[in-house]
């Protein structure tokens, strides 16, 4: 198979920085491929960085190299006018390490490298919070596919175009901690469907609960995801920005359909309640050797 990016299966790097760019109208191929190209070549060694692309930009710089069913985000309209919004970007990176000023080094030097050719949407620094929970106090991961697994729930499999890449799910979410913190424990736990202090499945949560809705069989076959997201923040705003790869991108939107009641049973993921996606984009992280044919460089 081809190489994945290797900075998708990196973990425990405390420091994260996101950067979603949209590129400017009547953009041409080869000045972006020179961008980029320039905007790889400034990772430091102790930066991870993965670079991926929304449908429409992807489409343009590697027409026979799209992988099937790869489409741009759009909203999620909701019940109880909740939604998830689509904010579809261009490209997106993602830095990830052990230092907040390398990340911040490299994001500085991509801005320069863009300069003139794409608008930058969000940049968000985000970082792992005590032992890798969420701002709500929640431990976030436990479920998460391990090595073997993680790869065959995040790669698009051998035999396919864009084998070795990744679809990838970014959303910015956003708390309300106090409404969520005036709920007492149960309650708290109810929400999500784990113990706060450990994360333990609780058998009876009701079907409204965050995990329940996000669990997904189909034909007997449980279809997993590979989840990076870290919190975001400080104090007057605080969050989550969800960062997800998966094989196959309809696996996101069932999973959104379910949280936003658009499924079958028509229940809101309680999650919501409490918290609102405030952008929304599907991209694909191509292999290494599919980046180097469409760009002539890759953050390896
Ligand atoms: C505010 C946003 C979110 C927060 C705070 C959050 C938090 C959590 C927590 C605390 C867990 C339980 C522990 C674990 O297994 O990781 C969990 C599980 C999970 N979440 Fe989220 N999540 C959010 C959004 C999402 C979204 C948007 C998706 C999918 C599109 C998603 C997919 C999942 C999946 C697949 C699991 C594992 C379920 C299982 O197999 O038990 N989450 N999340």
């Amino acid at each position: 198979m081809p190489t994945p990016q290797p900075a998708i299966f990196r973990e425990n790097t405390p420091h994260h920085f996101f950067l979603e760019y949209r590129l400017r109208p009547g953009w041409h191929a080869d000045a972006l491929t020179r961008s980029l190209r320039s905007a790889l070549d400034a990772r430091p060694d102790d930066t991870n960085l993965l670079l991926a692309f929304g449908r429409d930009a992807w489409e343009r710089l590697a027409p026979d190299a799209v992988p099937d069913n790869f489409i741009a985000f759009h909203p999620v309209l909701g019940r109880q006018d909740r939604t998830a919004p689509g904010t579809q970007g261009d490209l997106l990176f993602w830095l990830h390490g052990a230092r907040h000023d390398l990340n911040v080094q490299c994001a500085l030097a991509i801005g320069r490298a863009l300069a003139g050719i794409a608008t930058l949407e969000l940049e968000q620094h985000g970082f792992v919070y005590l032992d890798s929970r969420d701002l709500t106090g929640f431990i976030d991961g436990t479920e998460n596919p391990r090595d073997a697994e993680a790869r065959t729930a995040a790669l698009i499999p051998d035999g396919m175009t864009g084998a070795g890449g990744s679809f990838v799910l970014t959303q910015q979410w956003a708390h309300d901690l106090e409404r969520f913190g005036a709920l007492r424990q149960d309650e708290q736990e109810a929400v999500f469907g784990r113990t706060r202090p450990d994360s333990v499945a609780i058998d009876d949560a009701p079907p409204t609960a965050h995990v329940k809705r996000v669990e997904l069989e189909v034909d007997g076959e449980e279809l997993k995801i590979y989840r990076r997201s870290v919190p975001w923040g400080g104090l007057r705003q605080h969050g989550l920005y969800f960062l997800a790869f998966s094989r196959e991108i309809m696996v996101f939107a069932m999973q959104l359909d379910r949280m936003f009641g658009r499924a079958d049973d028509g229940l809101m993921d309680r999650l919501t309640e409490f918290s609102a996606p405030v952008s929304g984009s599907y991209w694909y992280a191509p292999a290494l050797e599919t980046l180097r044919a469409a760009v002539g460089a890759a953050p390896e």
